[in-house]
């Protein structure tokens, strides 16, 4: 066994770290990552069709049971995961739900996964692929002002504003939890960060008392972002 990891830190802010998991096809790390996980683990990646969602699943869960494992104290055989009602993971240790929060994303050849000691997180990364029906797909996800905006951009700056905001929208969804229960139509990611702000405070609008925080944490190979609420509940 060599050290060669697949995943480093890459963004750090208030309590929360964010890992890379590099996911490039590579037949000796995945089968490693696989080694790693737990019956359920080993079964769930099975039922997966594709290769490319097999070698996502196995890569990033691995390396979130290292990580996670590491920041608990405890031995990765007495972490197990689980999922709330609409499929959020969390984990337990020795059967006991632990405070700490995470969440994972992938797309293509990136992963992304957010720690905290607790509270409630969503991350999502997107590597943006132009040759997508922009229109059909925006026409669904994006409220007035954000389809306006996207009405005005073209080309390039067209695609990147288009995964920019999908990545804002997708980790604020998934901090929430709730999948796909709630259109993302129905809420606007705040002006500021409309006209640029890499962070902000926002509130959905069914849930006007909880704030979270929202970061854009997109860079030259992917649009990414990180929503999050220290500590969780109302
Ligand atoms: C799971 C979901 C929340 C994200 O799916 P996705 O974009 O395909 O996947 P991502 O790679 O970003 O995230 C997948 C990971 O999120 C986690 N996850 C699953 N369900 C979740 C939920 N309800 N809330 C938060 N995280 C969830 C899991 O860890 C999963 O990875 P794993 O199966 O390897 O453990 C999806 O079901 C969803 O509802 N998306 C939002 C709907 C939408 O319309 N978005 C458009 C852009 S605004």
């Amino acid at each position: 066994m060599t050290n060669d990891r697949w995943w480093a830190p890459w963004s750090e802010t208030e309590g929360a770290s964010v890992l890379h998991v590099d996911l490039t096809p590579d037949p000796d790390r995945e089968a490693r990552a696989v080694s790693l996980l737990d019956d359920a683990e080993k079964s769930r990646r099975n039922r997966f069709l594709s290769a490319r969602a097999r070698r996502e699943f196995a890569l990033c869960r691995a390396a979130l049971r290292i990580s996670l494992s590491q920041r608990l104290g405890c031995a990765g055989r007495a972490l197990s995961f689980d999922c709330l009602e609409h499929g959020k993971p969390f984990a337990r240790v020795d059967g006991r739900r632990v405070e700490a929060a995470f969440n994972v994303s992938h797309s293509g050849r990136h992963g992304l996964i957010a720690i905290a000691e607790h509270g409630c997180l969503g991350v999502d990364v997107e590597e943006r692929v132009a040759q997508r029906d922009l229109e059909g797909i925006g026409s669904m996800v994006y409220g007035p002002l954000e389809r306006r905006l996207l009405g005005t951009a073209a080309g390039g700056d067209r695609v990147r504003l288009f995964y920019r905001l999908w990545s804002m929208k997708e980790a604020l969804i998934k901090a929430l939890g709730t999948g796909f229960s709630l259109s993302p139509s129905r809420f606007e990611i705040p002006g500021p960060m409309l006209r640029g702000a890499r962070s902000g405070v926002f509130r959905f609008p069914h849930l006007p008392s909880q704030e979270w925080r929202l970061l854009d944490l997109g860079e030259r190979r992917f649009a990414a972002a990180l929503a999050y609420k220290l500590p969780c509940g109302g």
